[in-house]
């Protein structure tokens, strides 16, 4: 059973296949947070809270007469309150109608309800209700009225754990939410490390693992999005663990606004982890009656380490939360025209590509920024989206026409939220852009942003990405943003209500989209912020790709492609084959090297295909074949990391069919090197008993090493128990970059 109620002892077991949660409203009514880890059975586990007198930790009226061993700043919660007695970092801080900020949540109830609660306006894991069962627990805060509402959706197959918070005012007096995160969770004991992912634009998603020190270690954005510089998930794990081994539990943040993810070390080794809406810079009023949803946080635990989590969310960030025709129909192979020209371009140039591109098997083109307003660069324009028919030389209509007649579908690039003080939109509306009154804006690529907070701004997209879609007929939308928010301010808000603005930007942004998505169910949406700067699972339930960062170098993408392979599925991940020397880097890589790399993400091209010489053709007709026959494996696949980058020389992932039938494992060196050290590759989710055959993808135009090591010879075969516990030896680099991408079949 994925949820099971000992209602007499008012225990909450809720499993999945893997892990057990559970929690217990104890006899003073204080909902205890008693396990979360490998599955177990649904006996009461409270007794793994050993009541010590803990000195100046307080203790709860009345109960503290009698019990000084029960206090609230050592009990492990669901959900802590600041000011009454937990001096931990808490979940919830409450300014009250007399200016007090206390709360203390008891237990009142709960409910059972079949399927996976959804929550209106926000993304949300979805399960059908064969997959997926919801608890709701009630706790209240007697003083003020102050309803939470902790629910629960239980994913047992799926071996995940989502939960939410609905806040209700049901007292008389309005109440101020200061800091109200989404999970809060509690070990009294145990030795963790966490694992995070920092950047910065053009290189996102860095790894970093660090252990738990006494204080509070965070990460977090208020910058208005969820950011290039943390990304909001993360892992515990125990110090041990590793890809295949060891408890490790990861987090995933369905919000793409601002942040929080905090975990404390306290005085008594005790660890706590709380994510949410960073409290800076936030409030929300709530007046009697009035409710306010929190965002998701979904949750795995796995005994199989770091890979282990990752192949769950994969799974689940594929499966439950992407969503429409695009979840699971293959995507097209499209060529963008933002490295080939930036903002220098007319509909000639840009058909030019399309025709060669439409001869190598892409099959969309996307026209990237430039082609409307007055857009030359980027100081303005932004919000004047009529098509530059001077520049173009022709309508929308007639280059969408033009590039079908191609063959390829158009796709079209929109930055929405965005708009130039040198804008005619600007001009009209002023009080639509995000600015304090009296105060200078600040400037990022010098523009400013629409106050997606306000309705009538909201309803304005709407029409505006209505009327291009229809006119251009274009399949696929990049939605970009590119710039962080500050002086964060709505005209239509009022001065007591402005700390609501951040959140409420990111809820008008889900009612754009949701709308336009429910509209286009066609269209393929793909979401990018200067590259990665709003990459989360929040984006990813309205666009079911996000571009990965502004950096196309493949050896630059090798650690922040494995950086997002820990919350995220390859089919999340834009990735495309672009020009060398780099744009960004200057490093000169080979075209089968950067087509490796970028068939770790959706796949696609940025250069000029018209200035390509045949035999770089001939070899992107050669990737795009075997993007195309191995799309399942690729997108679909579990995916395993095999080695790290920057730890040796060599960077290597596989993806294997899940009964084990085929696989393919990618590996990119950094560096060739002299008399070099042997590389061996483990290949794990074969069938131990079966026998395979490798073979290194596209080998007739590659400079071999010879011998090769033993495998890729003709006729022979390893067995899948050799290439899971033993591996195989990797050819080893003739040059620097050098990638291999290795077949395994069984056969
Ligand atoms: C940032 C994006 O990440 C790029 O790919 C490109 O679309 C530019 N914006 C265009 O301004």
């Amino acid at each position: 059973m994925s949820i099971v109620l000992d209602t007499a002892q008012r225990v909450f077991t809720l499993n999945t296949k893997n892990s057990t949660y559970q929690m217990k409203a104890d006899e003073h009514q204080v909902l205890l947070h008693t396990y979360y880890g490998a599955r177990t059975d649904s006996s009461d586990k409270s007794y793994l809270c050993y009541p010590v007198d803990r000195g100046f930790s307080g203790n709860p009226h009345p109960v503290g007469k009698e019990l000084r061993t029960y206090s609230l700043d050592v009990l492990p919660q669901e959900y802590s309150c600041f000011g009454t007695g937990d001096y931990r970092t808490t979940a919830l801080r409450v300014c009250n109608g007399d200016g007090s900020r206390a709360a203390q949540l008891t237990y009142r109830e709960y409910e059972l309800r079949p399927g996976k609660y959804g929550i209106p306006g926000l993304p949300a894991v979805y399960g059908e209700e064969a997959e997926a069962r919801t608890l709701a627990v009630r706790l209240e805060d007697k003083a003020s009225g102050l309803e939470a509402e902790l629910v629960y959706g239980v994913l047992e197959e799926l071996d995940v754990i989502t939960r939410a918070v609905k806040l209700t005012n049901r007292g008389q007096k309005p109440l101020v939410l200061e800091k109200a995160a989404s999970l809060n969770l509690d070990w009294q004991y145990g030795d963790f490390q966490w694992i995070t992912f920092y950047g910065r634009h053009a290189g996102e998603q860095n790894m970093q693992r660090t252990g738990l020190h006494h204080g509070i270690q965070s990460i977090g954005s208020v910058r208005g999005a969820s950011s290039h510089q943390y990304n909001p998930f993360v892992m515990l794990c125990e110090p041990g663990c590793g890809e295949g081994s060891g408890d490790c539990y990861g987090f995933s943040f369905l919000y793409s606004g601002e942040f929080l993810a905090e975990v404390e070390q306290d005085q008594f080794c005790q660890t706590r982890f709380v994510c949410g809406i960073h409290p800076d810079n936030f409030s929300w009023k709530l007046e009697p009656g009035e409710s306010l949803w929190l965002p998701e946080v979904a949750m795995a635990y796995s005994g199989q380490g770091t890979g282990g989590v990752s192949r769950i969310f994969h799974r689940t960030l594929r499966e439950h939360v992407c969503r429409g025709v695009w979840k699971n129909r293959r995507r097209p192979v499209l060529v963008n025209n933002w490295e080939a020209t930036y903002f220098d371009f007319t509909a000639d140039r840009l058909v030019e590509i399309a025709r060669e591109a439409a001869d190598l098997g892409i099959e969309l083109f996307v026209m990237d920024d430039g082609w409307f307003g007055k857009r030359d660069d980027d100081n303005s324009g932004l919000g004047d989206w009529e098509a530059n028919e001077e520049k173009l030389g022709c309508t929308l209509a007639e280059l969408g026409e033009r590039v079908r007649k191609e063959g390829l579908e158009f796709g079209i690039w929109l930055e929405p939220e965005g708009i130039s003080e040198d804008s005619r939109l600007y001009r009209t509306h002023p009080d639509w852009a995000v600015e304090i009154p009296g105060r200078a804006p600040c400037l990022s690529r010098n523009q400013l942003v629409l106050d997606l907070s306000r309705t009538d701004v909201q309803d304005y997209l709407i029409r505006e990405i209505t009327r291009i879609l229809a006119q251009s007929k274009a399949v696929y939308v990049k939605w970009d943003m590119n710039r962080s928010l500050c002086d964060k301010f709505s005209g239509a808000l009022a001065g007591e209500r402005q700390g609501e603005f951040a959140h409420r930007y990111v809820l008008g942004l889900y009612r754009v989209l949701e709308e336009l998505g429910r509209a286009f169910p066609q269209v393929l949406f793909e979401g990018c912020s200067g590259g990665g700067g709003r990459f989360d699972a929040g984006m990813l339930y309205y666009t079911p790709q996000i571009w990965g960062s502004d950096n196309t170098d493949a050896i630059g993408r090798l650690p922040l492609q494995y950086g997002a392979s820990f919350g995220y599925p390859v089919s999340a991940t834009g990735a495309h084959v672009s020009a060398v020397p780099n744009h960004q880097t200057g490093r000169v890589t080979s075209l089968y090297t950067r087509g490796c790399v970028a068939m770790a993400g959706t796949f696609g091209y940025e250069l000029d295909i018209a200035g390509l010489s045949g035999k770089e053709k001939e070899e992107i007709r050669r990737q795009i074949a075997v993007f195309k026959e191995q799309y399942q494996l690729i997108q679909r696949g579990d995916y395993y990391r095999l080695l790290a980058p920057g730890a040796g020389s060599c960077t290597a992932w596989a993806m294997v069919e899940g009964s084990g039938k085929e696989a393919l494992v990618t590996a990119v060196y950094q560096q060739v090197q002299a008399n070099g050290p042997l590389v061996c590759l483990k290949v794990p989710g074969l069938a131990a008993g079966a026998d395979y055959r490798m073979e290194l993808v596209g080998a007739d135009d590659l400079d071999l090493p010879q011998p090769l090591p033993f495998g890729f010879g003709p006729g022979e075969t390893l067995t899948g128990a050799a290439l899971g516990q033993c591996g195989f030896i990797l050819p080893p680099a003739r040059e620097d970059y050098q990638a291999w991408q290795i077949r395994v079949r069984r056969i």
